[in-house]
């Protein structure tokens, strides 16, 4: 076959126009950079943050079975309404708080498109939204494409907890919103039900959203201690002005089917799904089928807080015999460590040594600043096989 042959322009050479950025401070992410550099130094990959083992088979099965039935067209907007009751139950069950799943529950692409499309959707420019540093690398570029501005509150060093002195003061009469996420990434704490309370009582006399990224809702440790996830949705306080977000790559091991879900009350979700319909419209169906199906049975997630529990006190148990200093690893699938009593390096430094030098790639909590805060502390991913993390923790022994 002979292509077209190209037409000349006659007037000059052709040229790209240049535009001017929408966000210029962004670049290349920290996570590209560790996992290039992991896969070039044959590094065990520990620094981003998804499983390096397959999903239940079953699930597998019952997306193709979705397939193979001819489930391939356009869903409704707002998701299938089997995956929308089955949600609705979840929250139900767990939370004791029930959404209309035809007004109050829309299924995402994934977390990361449930935030921007809420962001989007109720965000007008010179609206303030309060990030919590560190916090996930989305969050700010999403205000600034909805021309909010970004006002950042550190959690307390050292502890990651929530200073609310701190919170309150960043408020001002154009505080459109918060973004809270518990279980936390990066630094694995996990909110208590007394500071949910705390900030139950700072937004009620105010007309603040809340942005709830739950999205390691089912990884939560230590049970016998009392600790549970706090989501939003058990607060009436919180919930009645939350928009809940969950991922089901997360809680199923399927982070590259990028699918999740949010919850929230039918006003905001109205609002929510005249951005979405404009987005993405709709999440494809035989996902949607399959995960419907998979969720009738709750044991998948009512396990993981096991399974991730014992893949964590595995991964502890091996960093005992470094010098690293162990933070607490409440929920997530992420273990902190300070590495002040290891290297003299910063946290950038001594992981592109770490992944070099040593063959295991970490994140520094600094890429979770915007001002690169540098505290000594790095990130490791434990989500992966046991031989995995045997032959990261081999190698993190020379330390
Ligand atoms: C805190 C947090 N929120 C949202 C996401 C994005 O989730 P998803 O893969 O469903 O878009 C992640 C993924 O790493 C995350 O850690």
């Amino acid at each position: 076959m002979t292509p077209n042959s190209p037409i000349h322009s006659h007037a000059s050479m052709p040229r790209t126009p240049a535009i001017d950025s929408r966000l210029p401070r962004v670049g290349t992410t920290i996570f590209t950079v560790m996992s290039a550099l992991a896969a070039e130094k044959g590094a065990v990959n520990l620094g981003q943050g998804f499983p390096d083992f397959d999903c239940d088979p079953q699930l597998v099965e019952a997306v193709t079975g979705a397939m193979q039935r001819g489930l391939n067209q356009y869903p409704p907007m707002a998701g299938i309404l089997a995956l929308r009751e089955a949600v609705a139950a979840k929250l139900a069950a767990l939370y004791d708080r029930n959404y209309d799943a035809g007004s109050e529950i829309t299924i995402t692409a994934g977390a990361t498109q449930a935030i921007l499309t809420i962001i989007l959707a109720i965000v007008h420019p010179g609206d303030e939204v309060i990030v919590l540093e560190p916090c996930y690398d989305s969050y700010v570029p999403n205000i600034e494409l909805a021309g909010g501005t970004v006002v950042r509150v550190p959690l307390t060093p050292g502890t990651f907890r929530p200073d609310f002195d701190k919170i309150k003061a960043a408020f001002s009469t154009r505080t459109r919103a918060i973004i809270v996420n518990s279980p936390h990434n990066p630094s694995a704490t996990v909110w208590t039900e007394a500071e949910m309370l705390q900030l139950q009582d700072l937004l009620a006399p105010t007309d603040v959203l809340l942005i709830s990224d739950e999205v390691y809702e089912h990884m939560v440790f230590d049970a016998y201690l009392g600790h549970l996830h706090q989501s939003a949705a058990r607060f009436a306080g919180l919930a009645a002005r939350a928009f809940i977000v969950s991922s089901f790559g997360k809680t199923y091991h399927v982070t590259g089917w990028k699918i999740g879900y949010v919850a929230a009350p039918a006003s905001l979700m109205a609002e929510f799904r005249k951005v979405h319909q404009f987005n993405v419209f709709t999440v494809n169906t035989p996902v949607q089928h399959g995960l419907a199906t998979y969720m009738a049975n709750d044991q998948p997630y009512l396990e993981l807080p096991a399974f991730y529990q014992r893949k964590r006190d595995l991964f502890r148990s091996g960093l005992e015999n470094t010098r690293f200093k162990l933070l607490p690893s409440e929920g997530s699938f992420f273990q902190c460590v300070d590495i002040s009593e290891v290297s003299d390096l910063g946290e950038n430094d001594f992981c592109h040594w770490l992944a070099s030098d040593i063959g295991v790639a970490a994140i520094p909590l600094s890429a979770f600043y915007g001002d690169g805060f540098d505290q000594r502390v790095v990130r490791f991913c434990f989500a992966k096989k046991d031989e995995t993390l045997h032959l990261a923790l081999e190698r993190l022994a020379r330390l």
